[in-house]
């Protein structure tokens, strides 16, 4: 397969395919960065840990009707994706407070939260991804209000799959970050990955870190953990 780079992020690189006008390759790296590249480092193995869960986890989805990028996986740390120009903005969904959400305001870490709660940061390396509003997002033109209804609806959809599948594998979805973009038809479909870079997951008994916060925190077993989640996502 000759493929030409053509996006390259701090955990991702995508990937043009010669002859192929309508997927692109993305490949997981093992790097890891937190605070907005602050942080920088390698975690052995995330790459392919990370596509095997995305993988395992896009098939699910798009088996429960939600529409994703992912199209098949084809190595070890690949994934075979539709084309997508990707908005612009990071949605967050929280079933339990814990990280920025604890920060900023006055909720317990650990405290079951009434409704899920759905968030947009802008996606801006520039600017730290600040937290914003669907009116900023209109005035920005990234999307439209009834993409945003959409994506609203696709994304408490997915929470409730989510939570349903990882409880089954004896992990709590604390919270995630989903990123949507427009497919070639102008459809608003699901992209990017889902696994514990993008996860918040508590072990369902001992509520033991399961996810990026190891690494971020410096907690220790960052490796176990990923591979433990592997481990339980594909039993
Ligand atoms: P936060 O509590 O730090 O705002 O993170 C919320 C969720 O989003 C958490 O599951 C981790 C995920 N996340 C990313 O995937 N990328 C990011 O850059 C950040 C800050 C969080
Ligand atoms: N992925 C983000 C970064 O590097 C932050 C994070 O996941 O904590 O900077």
């Amino acid at each position: 397969m000759e493929k030409t780079l053509i996006y390259e992020g701090k955990a991702k690189k995508i990937f043009k395919i010669s002859g192929n006008e309508k997927e692109y390759l993305q490949e997981f790296k093992d790097d890891a960065t937190a605070f907005n590249g602050v942080k920088k480092d390698q975690i052995k193995n995330k790459g392919k840990v990370n596509n095997q869960i995305t993988s395992v986890i896009f098939d699910l989805l798009n088996n429960s009707g939600i529409k994703t990028h992912f199209i098949k996986k084809v190595s070890e740390n690949s994934m075979i994706v539709s084309i997508v120009d990707i908005i612009k903005v990071e949605v967050v969904c929280r079933n339990i407070a814990a990280g920025s959400l604890v920060k900023k305001f006055a909720f317990k870490e650990g405290e079951t939260l009434k409704n899920p709660l759905v968030e947009f940061y802008y996606k801006s390396d520039e600017l730290g991804d600040p937290l914003f509003s669907e009116d900023h997002i209109l005035l920005l033109e990234l999307a439209t209000s009834d993409e945003m209804k959409h994506i609203r609806n696709e994304t408490l959809k997915i929470n409730e799959i989510l939570k349903t599948f990882f409880l089954s594998k004896g992990l709590k979805l604390v919270d995630f970050k989903l990123e949507f973009g427009r497919d070639l038809n102008g459809e608003i479909i699901l992209a990017d990955e889902i696994s514990p870079d993008t996860c918040r997951l508590w072990d369902k008994v001992s509520n033991k870190k399961m996810d990026k916060d190891r690494f971020r925190f410096d907690l220790g077993e960052v490796e176990e953990s990923y591979d433990e989640v592997m481990r339980r996502v594909t039993n």
